[in-house]
C-alpha cells in the first residue's frame, strides 16, 4: 500500500511552489537515533509575531512522508499558516517501521515537537500556549492523532505496555494534555491490531475529532474511515467523504484543508465564527466537494458528510450516528 503513497509524496515534493511563509527547523528532544530527528516550524510573518502569537497546530506525515519529503505537504499546510496557525511538522519516523510496532508510537513525535518549541527561545514566543494545541495527520499520521487523543483521555490505561509511553517526562505529559482537537486525514484502520496495538484501551469519547476520506481512496478498505468515525464517541465530531479524493489528496490537490483549518479554529482557539460553515449540510463545499448520492465509495451511514455537535442540532434520521 505504502509504495503508492511514497510515490505521490515524492512527486509533490518536487513540484510544489514555495508558499508564502517562513520556516525553521528545531531539533527534537529524546533523540532515538533516527535520521531527520527534527521538526519544521512554519508561520506567516504577517499573521504571527511575538507580540501577537498564534495557536499551534502539529502535523503528522504519512508512512514515507517524513525527512525531506515533508515538503510534499507544503501546499496543504500553508492553508493552516494562512489561517493564522503556527504549523509544526515532525520529520522523524520518516517511515513507520522504527517508531514502535508498525509505527504505532509515531504519536510521541507530537509531544516531542511541542516540547522542542517550548524550549526554543524564539519559536516559543510565536506560539500562544494559553489555547489548546490542535493536531492533524495523514494516513499513519492520522492514526497518530487518534492515538494522541486516546492517550490524553486515558493516560493510565492506553498503550501501557510501552515504556516509551509509561516513562514519558513531565514535559511530554504536559504536551499530551495540551491537545484540544484532532483531524484524521485518510486514517489507518484503528480497529486492526496491526495499526493499533491496544484496541481494548483505545477510547475517544470527549476530544473533538474530524475524519476526512475520499471516494477515490482505494488504499483504505471500503468504509474503513466511517468505521473509525463510528468508534469515536465524542459529541463533537465530523465525517467528510470528499468527492474523487484519493488516499494522498492532501499531497496532490490539498482539498479539505479549509475544513481542517475551520475545525482546528473552532475547537482549538474557540473561534465560534467557524461553526456555521462546519455544521451546514455539505460543510465547506467550495474547499472540499462532498460525495453525493447513496453508494459512493467510502460514504458513511448518513452519506458523505455528517457533523455531530454537543447538544445535538442534527436531524433525527442521523441521531443514531451521533449519539
Ligand atoms: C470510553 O470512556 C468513556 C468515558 O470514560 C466511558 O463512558 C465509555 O464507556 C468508554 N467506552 C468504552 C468502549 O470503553
Amino acid at each position: 500500500m505504502k509504495a503508492a503513497l511514497l510515490y505521490c509524496i515524492i512527486a509533490a515534493a518536487a513540484s510544489s511552489a514555495a508558499p508564502d511563509w517562513e520556516c525553521t527547523d528545531v531539533a527534537l528532544p529524546d533523540g532515538n537515533g533516527l535520521v531527520a530527528h527534527k521538526a519544521r516550524v512554519c508561520y506567516k510573518p504577517t499573521l504571527t509575531t511575538p507580540s501577537d502569537p498564534s495557536a499551534l497546530h502539529v502535523f503528522g506525515h504519512g508512512d514515507g512522508g517524513g525527512g525531506p519529503l515533508i515538503h510534499g505537504y507544503d501546499r496543504a499546510l500553508s492553508t493552516l499558516t494562512d489561517a493564522g496557525f503556527v504549523v509544526a511538522s515532525y520529520l522523524s519516523c520518516w517511515v513507520d517501521t522504527p517508531c514502535g510496532p508498525g509505527g504505532s508510537l509515531d504519536f510521541l513525535e507530537f509531544y516531542k515537537t511541542i516540547v522542542a518549541i517550548q524550549g526554543d527561545s524564539e519559536l516559543s514566543q510565536l506560539v500562544n500556549f494559553d489555547v489548546p494545541v490542535t493536531l492533524s495527520g495523514h494516513s499513519s499520521g492520522a492514526r497518530a492523532v487518534l492515538m494522541a487523543a486516546a492517550l490524553k483521555e486515558n493516560p493510565n490505561t492506553f498503550m501501557q505496555d510501552y515504556e516509551e509511553v509509561t516513562g514519558m517526562s513531565d514535559e511530554m505529559k504536559a504536551a499530551r494534555d495540551m491537545v484540544g482537537a484532532v483531524v484524521a486525514n485518510h486514517p489507518d484502520a484503528m480497529y486492526l491490531e496491526k495499526y493499533n496495538p491496544d484496541i481494548p484501551n483505545y477510547n475517544i469519547s470527549r476530544t473533538p475529532a474530524m475524519i476526512l476520506t475520499g471516494t477515490a481512496d482505494i488504499i483504505e478498505k471500503e468504509g474503513s474511515a466511517w468505521r473509525v468515525f463510528s468508534d469515536i464517541a465524542s459529541p463533537d465530531k465530523i465525517f467528510a467523504n470528499v468527492d474523487r479524493a484519493v488516499h494522498s489528496e492532501i499531497v496532490l490537490q490539498h482539498r479539505g484543508m479549509a475544513l481542517t483549518a475551520a475545525f482546528s479554529k473552532l475547537f482549538g482557539t474557540g473561534d465560534e465564527r467557524e461553526r456555521a460553515a462546519l455544521y451546514a449540510p455539505g460543510g465547506l463545499a467550495e474547499d472540499a466537494p462532498i460525495a453525493g448520492g447513496d453508494g459512493a465509495r467510502n460514504n458513511g451511514g448518513a452519506g458523505g458528510y455528517l457533523a455531530c455537535e454537543e447538544g445535538g442540532g442534527y436531524p433525527a434520521d442521523v441521531r443514531e450516528f451521533c449519539a
